[in-house]
């Protein structure tokens, strides 16, 4: 295990839900026709704000810090690149690297370029293609300065909004066919964009952030519970990995893990109805009581240390790059992170190999399709005069990096 100085400790915050003013990519053109909830408009003007941020981050004792490249920035439309957009971020790395904070970037978080999109975005094999070319102009200029990388966010969670509840662009009909092209698709972008990565960087560190919920049977007496809740870890937990290949090492020097909460599963919806992966059931589990965070997502902090243990099967480290809460209950935040860090150094000590724990998030952002009232921040934004405040939780996430997070 590293050394308690080598931990990395730190928030993680996507492009399109800071930067503000993201107007070539798809999000944005459905947020402005309408079809999407809310409007992400100047965000949290990262963009511009982004040396403020990051003295904030220093001053929670952050020594990583996870963000997002825009790829619609760097190539707003077809093989034109914007190499202003690129030396932003090396400007935003060299400020990262100032203040002694890591740099861990996602060249793939939910947004695609709106030419991209247009052509059927991952569910075109071009986009594989497209994405290499992308990713090959980046890291020729930021390789050399960054060692963490991961391809792409969320693989399984992007595929169920994108092509399957279809809440998020491209917002057309349900079709499980472009589900599993774009997953397919996004793996190999991902086994591609670890060739280049490592062309340019013999030494870099290339992962995907995989979200990791922790799934287990309602009952686990009933053998219908349990088959369902095998074939929902299955599809959230395992297929990606086996789309990665025979051996997954052979394409992942880490794996990043998104833990927010436990899934109870049962195999019989409330109406009776059966379904091959069960359904969510919420009330409280062998009479124990649950928690759940406004958004309906359990609290449950053993759920990361077991997922932890459960994806330590790949035999390469791990690194938590997002982990959070949205609530207006600060106690129940500083909590939520005090358990959290606890549970994780439990797995560190068991030695499960972790090389750090990135917090989502940290400021208040656009969160998607529950646009700003889902705050998640350890500062909170006045989203009228950009005002950043940090919040008790914070300070508690100050102690814990400071004391050495309980390693
Ligand atoms: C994750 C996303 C991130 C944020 C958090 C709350 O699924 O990666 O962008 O929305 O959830």
């Amino acid at each position: 295990m590293a050394p308690i100085g080598d931990f990395l400790w730190g928030a993680a915050t996507a492009s399109h839900q800071v930067e503000g003013g993201n107007r070539w990519n798809d999000w944005w053109e459905l947020e402005e026709s309408g079809r999407l909830p809310h409007r992400s408009g100047e965000a949290c003007r990262h963009y511009e704000l982004y040396e403020s941020d990051f003295d904030l981050a220093k001053s929670l004792g952050h020594n990583a810090h996870r963000f997002s490249i825009e790829w619609s920035r760097i190539e707003p439309r077809p093989g034109e690149w914007n190499p202003a957009a690129l030396d932003h971020y090396g400007d935003v790395i060299a400020a990262l690297r100032r203040r002694d904070i890591e740099p861990v970037i996602t060249l793939h978080h939910f947004t695609n370029p709106a030419w991209l999109a247009e052509r059927g975005g991952w569910t075109s094999r071009d986009c594989v293609d497209a994405f290499a070319r992308y990713v090959d102009y980046v890291a020729a200029r930021l390789a050399g300065s960054v060692k963490y990388w991961l391809t792409v966010n969320e693989p399984t969670v992007y595929v169920k909004h994108a092509f399957l509840s279809c809440d998020w662009p491209p917002c057309g009909s349900r079709s499980r066919i472009d589900a599993a092209r774009a997953m397919r698709n996004l793996c190999r972008a991902h086994r591609v964009a670890y060739g280049i990565l490592h062309r340019h960087r013999s030494d870099a560190m290339v992962g995907f952030a995989h979200s990791a919920p922790y799934v287990v049977p309602c009952d686990p007496g009933s053998i219908v519970d349990r088959l369902a809740a095998r074939a929902r870890d299955f599809a959230l937990n395992s297929i990606v990995f086996r789309l990665l290949g025979a051996n997954p090492r052979k394409v992942l020097d880490f794996i990043g893990i998104n833990y927010y909460a436990r899934q109870v599963i049962r195999a019989r919806s409330e109406a009776g109805k059966y379904s091959p992966f069960g359904t969510e059931c919420m009330a409280d589990h062998h009479g124990s009581p649950r928690a759940f965070s406004p958004l309906g997502w359990e609290v449950h902090a053993p759920g990361l240390g077991a997922v932890l243990r459960q994806l330590s099967r790949y035999g390469v480290p791990l690194m938590v790059t997002e982990n959070g809460i949205a609530t207006a209950d600060e106690t129940l935040r500083t909590q939520y992170l005090r358990d959290h860090v606890a549970a994780l150094g439990q797995a560190v000590r068991s030695g499960i190999p972790v090389l750090g724990y990135l917090y989502w998030t940290l400021m208040d952002n656009y969160e998607w399709t529950a646009g700003r009232t889902a705050r998640f921040g350890l500062a909170h934004v006045d989203f009228e005069t950009q005002q950043r405040s940090l919040r008790p939780a914070a300070d508690a996430f100050r102690s814990l990096i400071a004391s050495g997070g309980i390693l």
